[in-house]
């Protein structure tokens, strides 16, 4: 089967989409319609995604990728279709519900650091929705334990940390909760090109060794794609074509509307 689609011609379908991903599906979205209050974003939109798996958004400015995200999340109204986790629905549930008992993450980013905060505080806000807060300490001591560059600057308000060590910041509080799903939205974005390879080696290290599922939008397609085993390009609300990473990094559409090619 190929796994590469016209732009707009011959949309994917379900059953293609599937096919991007193993039998063991951890995230689903099916023939979704959503947005914000009464104006639909995401058209009749399919999404696959299996367990240790990294999938990654692309497409044009204002194309719905973000609404994505914040329809698995919970942020936006569904005015049809359905989310569902290990095969079981969760569209409807809050936020706080799907970061406590679904364990779906979503990274903020751009200043959501407290600078004042030390780096430990700020690991800990991350655990504030947990009941039991000794369970986030030993998270928050787990990370400080894998990232030096943390652990260095434990004690230091957050604001001395360097744009790549603050976004490693943000990404880690996201993981005190222990999710099994990382919604990241451009992690690329504003960081020097040497912070922007550390951030993809920390994402491929919680895909890989932690077995994170990750649903990222990137901005900068090439580095997203190479990243990412499964690739969407979205367009007006839908997904025009998709593919493995690397299999749309040699698509002359996405080479030529995304890759400057
Ligand atoms: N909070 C919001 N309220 C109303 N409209 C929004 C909101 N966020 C985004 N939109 C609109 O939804 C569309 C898709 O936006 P978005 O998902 O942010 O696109 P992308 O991330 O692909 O650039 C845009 O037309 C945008 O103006
Ligand atoms: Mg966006």
């Amino acid at each position: 089967m190929s796994s590469q689609y016209e732009v707009l011609g011959k949309a994917p379908g379900p059953e293609d989409l599937k096919n991007l991903s193993s039998e063991d599906i951890h995230l689903t979205i099916k023939n979704l319609n959503a947005g914000y209050g009464k104006m639909e974003i995401l058209h009749n939109f399919d999404l696959f995604v299996s367990k240790a798996q990294s999938l990654c958004l692309i497409g044009p400015n204002g194309a719905g990728k973000s609404t994505i995200l914040h329809s698995i999340y919970g942020f936006t109204n569904i005015f049809s279709g359905k989310i569902e986790i290990d095969g079981k629905e969760i569209t409807n549930l809050t936020p706080a519900e799907k970061l406590k008992s679904v364990g779906i993450a979503y990274i903020l980013q751009d200043n959501s650091v407290f600078p004042d905060m030390t780096v430990e505080e700020n690991l800990l806000m991350g655990g504030f929705i947990k009941d039991k807060t000794e369970e986030s300490y030993q998270e928050a001591e787990k990370i400080l334990d894998k990232y030096e560059r943390l652990r260095n600057r434990r004690n230091q308000p957050a604001k001395v940390l360097s744009g790549g060590e603050r976004r490693l910041l943000e990404i880690s509080r996201a993981l005190v909760m222990k999710p099994s799903v990382l919604l990241v939205d451009e992690p690329s974005i504003g960081l020097e090109p040497r912070y922007i390879d550390m951030v993809f080696e920390i994402l491929g290290d919680l895909q890989k060794n932690e077995k994170k599922t990750i649903i990222l939008v990137e901005q900068n397609a090439k580095k997203g794609l190479e990243f990412s085993d499964i690739g969407y390009v979205l367009v007006s609300g839908q997904t025009a074509i998709a593919g493995r990473g690397d299999d749309l990094l040699k698509n002359d559409d996405v080479g030529r509307l995304f890759l400057g090619g």
